[in-house]
Formats: structure tokens, C-alpha cells, sequence
């Protein structure tokens, strides 16, 4: 009986993680092996619609108005069926989802994608849940995700256990006017998705002592974003984004995210922090550079980066609020 069951629409930004999640200790509910910290993208959002339909014998999954099949449509059913699982009921829905920034710009999207899935899900399959259940829900559909749920700058604290995995807010969106200027780069050759990515981490021998690393770094990451202290932030966020890349490509098979272009910015953006600039650069699964600074930089940062020739476009984020339902049931 799906008949009193109304759509409902929910919207999460993206994220940039400052101490990365790479690699799982459970691969199937996404357990990290490690915490990890970020901030929400302001300005980028999906935005996600679930309808239930009684004419429906599966779920069917739209993206910015395109029928999906193959693994997108795999990969939404089979979390449908865990919400489906979870609330113990049996009807099946229209996914229909639009990101507000350009599939082939190398923004990873399944962080919004997934935390916009898991609130809109909830609350059609009438889940009534915490912002910690929420987040751990997001997090099956994609580990990042997690951090999209809770608003601003945001921790995932690692645990064994799904229920205990989940991230929080440890300072709102206006705490500290830090900005992300994603330079987007040419994607050059297909890369390995993150989940793929996530498996091959621990047959790098580097992984180990990675891993051994990122307590003390959460902390000092944690400490340097409740000060407001840029220094200390931007020391810990490159050398972190160092030593994720060092493991992706020290794992078999190799994984090389950044091309001569990357590390060209790279180093352009130390060269400007050591001439007294407050810049400082990490950089995800794939060749794009996120320039994190404070937000006094901005005008001259873009300028400089515009007239970098390997720079495709920018985008300019701030940090943003957590995810929300747009509309729901009445009643
Ligand atoms: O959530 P996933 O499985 O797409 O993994 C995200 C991995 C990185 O973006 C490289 C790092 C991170 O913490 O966001």
C-alpha cells in the first residue's frame, strides 16, 4: 500500500576532505580504515527526487534528465534495497537526480549524490532518523557521503561497527571564511573510481604507515580549524593529500591521479604560500587541484589561476550547509 506515500526532494553539496578517506576495513558497509575531515561545497549541490510509483516492478534512476541503466542504475538499486531492507518495506520508486555542476568537470559527485539519495530515501520509506543515523546511511552508498550529511566543517569518526560510523559537524559553515577554488584540469585518460580505488590501498606497503599517521593528524587538523590557524592547516592538509597520493601509487596496479599539469599548480601554489599568501592545495581522485585559502585571497587567487593556460575552468566554493529535505509528506 503505497498510496498515502508522497515524494519527496532533498539537496547535499559535495565535500573536500583536508585528511583523505582511502581504503575500507569493511568494504561492504564502507568502515573506514581511518577517520577523515572536511568541508561541505557551497554553491554545488544535488538535488534528489523520490516518487513512489505503483506501476513500478523496479526503481528506475534519472540524472540530469537521462534514463540510466548499467552499473549508475546498479549501484542505486542495490542501495535502495538496503533503505528498502532497513524499513522493512516493499514498493519501489523513481530516482530522479540533478547535480548543478557538469558531469564531465572531474567534481566527484557521489558525496552529494549519495547524501541527497539517503535523506530524500528516509523519508519516503519513513525512516525517522537522528543526523547520525543519517550520515551512516549515506555512508553505504558511498563512504564520503557520510560527511555531506552534517553541516559545514565536518569529522568521520572511523568505528567497527555500522551504526557507529558516522561524521559530525565540528564547527558551522561560518566559522572560518576559508574558500575552495577548484582549478579543473583536462581528465586525460579514464580514471579508477574511488570504490575500486578503496580496495587496491592496502596492497600499497605505504598504506601502513599512512594509516599509522592519520590519528595524530585528525587532531592536529581538528585543533588548526577550531583556531582558525592557516599554517597549521594547510601543513597538515597537503601532507596528507601527499601521503594518500603516495599510497595510490605505490598500489598494485598503480594509481596516478595527478598529471604533470597537477603537480605544475602544486607547486605554484607553495611558491605563493612562501612568498606570505595563505593558499594551500589538496587534491582528490583525479587530476584537479582544490586551492583552499582564506577568503581575503580570493580576487588576486583567481586571477593568478585564470592565467594558468592548463586550467580548463574554476569554481569557487565556500563553505556550505548540511543536507536538507526541500519537501516531503504532508502529514
Ligand atoms: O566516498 P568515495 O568512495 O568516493 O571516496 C572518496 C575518496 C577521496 O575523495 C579521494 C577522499 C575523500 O576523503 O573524500
Amino acid at each position: 500500500m503505497i498510496a498515502a506515500i508522497h515524494p519527496a526532494t532533498a539537496i547535499a553539496h559535495p565535500n573536500i576532505a583536508f585528511i583523505k578517506y582511502w581504503g575500507n576495513q569493511d568494504e561492504a558497509l564502507r568502515l573506514p580504515l581511518t577517520g577523515s575531515i572536511s568541508m561541505n561545497l557551497d554553491g554545488l549541490f544535488t538535488s534528489t527526487t523520490i516518487s513512489p510509483d505503483e506501476n513500478l516492478t523496479t526503481d528506475s534512476f534519472w540524472l540530469d534528465g537521462v534514463s540510466q541503466s548499467g552499473s549508475a542504475l546498479d549501484r542505486v538499486i542495490n542501495y535502495l534495497d538496503q533503505v528498502r531492507n532497513l524499513a522493512e518495506k516493499e514498493f519501489y520508486v523513481r530516482v530522479e537526480s540533478t547535480n548543478n555542476f557538469p558531469a564531465g568537470a572531474g567534481i566527484a559527485s557521489s558525496a552529494s549524490a549519495f547524501a541527497a539519495l539517503a535523506v530524500a530515501a528516509a523519508s519516503v520509506f519513513g525512516l525517522d532518523m537522528s543526523e547520525a543515523q543519517l550520515s551512516a546511511l549515506a555512508r553505504l552508498g558511498s563512504g564520503s557521503a557520510s560527511r555531506s550529511i552534517p553541516a559545514g566543517f565536518v569529522e568521520w569518526q572511523p568505528a567497527r561497527t555500522h551504526n557507529n560510523s558516522y561524521a559530525r559537524s565540528i564547527a558551522p559553515a561560518d566559522h572560518w571564511g576559508l574558500i575552495d577554488v577548484i582549478a579543473i584540469l583536462n581528465p586525460g585518460q579514464k580514471k579508477t573510481g574511488s570504490t575500486e580505488g578503496h580496495r587496491l590501498a592496502q596492497t600499497s606497503p605505504l598504506n601502513v604507515a599512512r594509516v599509522a599517521l592519520v590519528p595524530e593528524r585528525l587532531e592536529r587538523c581538528r585543533q588548526a580549524i577550531l583556531e582558525r590557524d592557516f599554517e597549521g592547516f594547510a601543513e597538515v592538509t597537503e601532507t596528507d593529500s601527499e601521503h594518500m597520493h603516495a599510497v595510490m601509487r605505490t598500489s598494485t596496479p598503480a594509481l596516478v591521479y595527478q598529471t604533470s599539469e597537477t603537480l605544475a599548480i602544486l607547486r605554484q601554489v607553495k611558491r605563493w604560500r612562501d612568498q606570505g599568501h595563505a593558499v594551500c592545495a589538496t587534491v582528490d581522485a583525479g587530476p584537479n587541484v582544490h586551492v583552499i585559502a582564506l577568503a581575503a585571497e580570493r580576487e588576486w587567487l583567481e586571477k593568478e589561476l585564470n592565467s594558468i593556460g592548463t586550467i580548463k575552468r574554476l569554481i569557487t566554493c565556500r563553505p556550505g550547509s548540511g543536507a536538507r529535505l526541500l519537501s516531503e509528506s504532508p502529514g
